[in-house]
């Protein structure tokens, strides 16, 4: 007789999913069914990035996206993944891509399903073509109680992040690894690429109360407003105990990650130029403010937290500021 995986010390995503949704009563499976059609879909876009360079998968696609991006093949590529992936589970009514302009309202009778399912399919376009981590992430929404919304898909990704029902994202770093919160915790998975599965390798994490990294655009700095620089002198100095160093990749996923397993803090202030920043509130800056006070850390938007902002459009920016707790107390006694 064979010992069950988990007592072997394997623990699948699809097993502590299935195990985390025991929690919920009356919950039905469809939502292990939805969060597996995001496991498959980051398989196979990180088969894609580990070959990019001999698969035709470096460089434009030739399209501008909504965001008035040169789409890159991978972006393009793990859109199309993501959204057929999702689009067959009948739970999800309606999909939000940063890739695409429009909600995605996936059946006629899409009323009818539960969930909305927001995502950046490829984070990090800069660094695909230069073997640098990029990542996916995503946000699980129930339908809104409101009856009106509740019959006009569309508008179901228009909710605060506090809303949120699941979020998580993949980094395709040196490792490709998932992280995900059903609001129980936040917890890590390592994928095995000889079998195919994502492993629990990160059980319940939880940001340090203090790092030593600021991570930030630093060649933009003339252009935040004053308070931001005054903020990073003031870590550079060693007010905070350490005099800081910087880590900046240039993807969002790979620099919270970091910034989730070390602490510090990530700054995207706005610029002159984009006075609401640049991240995106939606799939970028609330799927990572849900995970970091998941795990003890703190997520502003300005000076209010990132999840309470409630969206008027799929695509707005916010300014973000997320960071473990000590960073974050004395950020909001500058700003
Ligand atoms: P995306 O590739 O999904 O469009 O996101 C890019 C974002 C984010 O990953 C990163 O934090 C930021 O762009 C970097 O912007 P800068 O080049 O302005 O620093
Ligand atoms: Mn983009
Ligand atoms: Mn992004
Ligand atoms: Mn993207």
């Amino acid at each position: 007789e064979s010992t069950p995986l988990a007592d072997r010390g394997f623990v699948t995503v699809q097993q502590h999913i299935l195990s985390e949704q025991t929690r919920f009563p009356g919950a039905s499976g469809e939502f292990s069914w939805l969060l597996s059609g995001i496991t498959l879909a980051t398989k196979l876009i990180a088969n894609k990035v580990r070959l990019a360079g001999l698969n035709d998968m470096t460089g434009r696609a030739g399209a501008v996206n909504v965001q008035g991006e040169q789409q890159q093949k991978l972006d393009v590529y793990a859109d199309g993944v993501l959204a057929e992936c999702l689009a067959f589970r009948e739970s999800i009514g309606m999909l939000v891509s940063e890739e695409s302009e429009h909600p995605l309202v996936l059946r006629e009778d899409a009323s009818k399903s539960k969930y909305a399912v927001v995502f950046d399919p490829l984070d990090g376009s800069s660094n695909i073509d230069v073997g640098v981590s990029v990542g996916t992430t995503f946000s699980v929404f129930h339908k809104p109680d409101d009856p009106a919304t509740a019959n006009d898909p569309a508008k179901w990704a228009l909710q605060a992040g506090s809303k949120q029902v699941a979020a998580g994202y993949v980094v395709y770093g040196s490792s490709t690894i998932l992280v995900y919160s059903v609001g129980n915790g936040v917890h890590g998975f390592t994928l095995d690429p000889s079998i195919g599965a994502f492993l629990l390798s990160h059980e319940n994490m939880q940001m340090p109360q203090q790092g030593r990294y600021y991570s930030t655009n630093e060649a933009y700095r003339d252009r935040f407003p004053p308070h931001y620089g005054e903020y990073i002198d003031m870590l550079r100095r060693g007010e905070l105990g350490y005099k800081y160093s910087s880590r900046y990749i240039g993807s969002l996923v790979a620099d919270f990650h970091r910034t989730l397993l070390r602490g510090g803090v990530f700054l995207y202030p706005p610029t002159t130029e984009q006075p609401d920043g640049k991240l995106r509130l939606l799939y970028e800056a609330n799927t990572i403010a849900f995970l970091a006070e998941q795990a003890g850390g703190v997520a502003l938007s300005g000076d209010e937290r990132t999840v309470d902002i409630v969206p008027t459009d799929i695509h707005q920016r916010v300014p973000l500021v997320v960071g473990s707790k000590m960073e974050m107390d004395a950020y909001q006694r500058m700003a």
